[in-house]
């Protein structure tokens, strides 16, 4: 059996893999919250690893107030970066295999095809800094990066569609930013996948992961809307009129070669995925 650690087990991707690993006898999964281990108290993370040996710890945890985190500097390093390095350190001083959650905000955007794991990295705003900093030091382990993250547990985009989807008669969403969804559900499962395979240790380093296909945020909203089954009517603008604190990459689309070529997955095309998230959301409801 193997012995497994779950940080940030109550975040959204967080309670999809400890869901998906409930009922698996092949592991041990002790889930962890900032109630029994505050990663800011560096002391006590030591402590815990100390006393704690694991195969595998796998880091939910982050800062992910991408505005937020231009003013909140350092609370967004301390979280994405210096936590995930202590971490990191603690991995490999246990002989654990580290696997860390990063970001499509780690590009700046520029390129018109999807982005390889090889590509230069050039982060346009404070969030993506820290989260390549942290990636940076995981050097025995798995950094998966992902993108426009969603479930239907804690704030997500789906979420604030559905309910102003409910609220209003029109809405305006961004249409000159370009990436994939990504059901956290469908990454939970590609990270149980990781785990069981005979040869992970061998596969350390960088994996692109999201669903597939391809979307802006309007066309998301109109999907979303849609499945969701609401009347309300979305309407595309620039992001130029929808400013934000942090600025975001116009194309972040990952190329998923390499993940589907090294574990033998497949993954599905996002709109399926969405279709999923909102049936469960209609059951929550009903
Ligand atoms: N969301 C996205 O669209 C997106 C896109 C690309 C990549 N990612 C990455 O994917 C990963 C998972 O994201 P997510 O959306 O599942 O995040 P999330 O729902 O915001 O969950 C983050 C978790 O971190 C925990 N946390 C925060 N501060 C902590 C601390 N001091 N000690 C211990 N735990 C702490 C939070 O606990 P509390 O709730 O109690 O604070 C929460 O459980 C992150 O690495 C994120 O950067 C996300």
């Amino acid at each position: 059996m193997k012995k497994l650690c779950l940080i940030g087990a109550d975040g959204q991707l967080g309670t999809e893999i400890s869901m998906a690993l409930s009922d698996d006898a092949r592991f041990h999964c002790t889930l962890l919250t900032i109630k029994e281990l505050d990663l800011l108290n560096t002391d006590k993370v030591v402590e815990y690893f100390s006393n704690n040996s694991f195969d595998f710890v796998i880091n939910c945890a982050a800062y992910t107030a991408v505005d937020k985190a231009e003013v909140e500097l350092e609370l967004n390093d301390r979280l994405n970066y210096l936590v995930v390095e202590k971490l990191a350190d603690l991995c490999r001083k246990q002989d654990a295999f580290f696997i860390h959650i990063s970001t499509d905000f780690v590009f700046d955007g520029t390129k018109c095809s999807p982005w390889t794991e090889s590509d230069n990295t050039n982060p346009l705003q404070a969030y993506g800094r820290a989260k390549l900093k942290g990636e940076a030091s995981v050097t025995k382990g798995i950094v998966l990066r992902t993108s426009w993250l969603y479930s239907p547990y804690g704030n997500n985009f789906v979420k604030t569609m559905l309910r102003l989807g409910s609220e209003r008669e029109q809405l305006n969403v961004v249409n000159n930013q370009i990436g994939t969804p990504t059901y956290a559900y469908d990454l939970a499962r590609v990270i149980v996948t990781i785990c069981l395979d005979k040869n992970y240790k061998k596969k350390n380093g960088i994996y692109h992961m999201s669903n597939e296909g391809v979307a802006s945020w309007y066309d998301f909203a109109c999907s979303i809307m849609e499945y969701g089954k609401k009347d309300c009517v979305v309407k595309p603008i620039p992001d130029s009129a929808f400013p934000t604190a942090a600025k975001r990459p116009n194309y972040s689309v990952l190329d998923k070669t390499k993940i589907k070529e090294q574990f033998g997955i497949e993954i599905p095309y996002w709109r399926d995925s969405l279709k999923q998230c909102i049936k469960i959301l209609k059951e929550y409801e009903s």
